[in-house]
């Protein structure tokens, strides 16, 4: 297995659409793999294949507190049931930034597991936050696109600072 390393907010390449996976084959196995390496080394609960520059539909959830319940999501869709709920989202693509995202509380997630085999399951709380958030990584959307515009570009003048200062550090 292996770490990838993952894109940062305001990086171009995470507004891309990922394309559906057409075959759960061994290099989409080895992807799902690194990609779960990746998550829990970050440390994080949720890990996007866009997140990684790699575009195609794949997502990796870990909501457990002991970090041993790997969801696996392939071409994920999911529809809400209903309720409302909010909380302060992070985002490895947004390292070191929390803001107060508002969600759907109920939603009932379709997708495709590692093993290439359909499944459907109810999901609340924690783990409906990140499945909509994940999902909205393969389209091309960050958390901070549910934030104030002004908030969003607080965020991204910092980052790309950040950025700049860790470049000249290299050098
Ligand atoms: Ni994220």
């Amino acid at each position: 297995m292996a770490l990838l390393d993952i894109l940062e907010f305001p990086d171009p390449r995470l507004r891309t659409k990922a394309k559906d996976v057409k075959e759960v084959n061994n290099s989409i196995r080895k992807l799902v793999d690194n990609m779960l390496e990746t998550m829990y080394e970050a440390p994080g609960i949720g890990l996007a294949a866009t997140q990684v520059n790699v575009h195609q539909r794949v997502v990796v959830i870990d909501v457990s507190e002991e970090k041993d319940q790997p969801l696996v999501l392939i071409n994920p869709t999911y529809q809400i049931i209903g309720g409302e709920q909010e909380y302060d989202e992070g985002c490895l693509s947004v390292p070191g930034y929390y803001e107060t995202v508002i969600r759907a509380e109920k939603i009932q997630l379709n997708a495709i597991d590692r093993d290439g085999n359909a499944f459907e399951m109810q999901c609340d709380e924690l783990l409906a936050i990140c499945v909509q958030h994940e999902i909205d990584h393969l389209n091309g959307v960050l958390f901070v696109d549910h934030i104030s515009k002004l908030k969003r570009e607080r965020i991204k003048a910092k980052l790309v600072k950040a950025h700049k200062a860790e470049l000249k550090k290299h050098r």
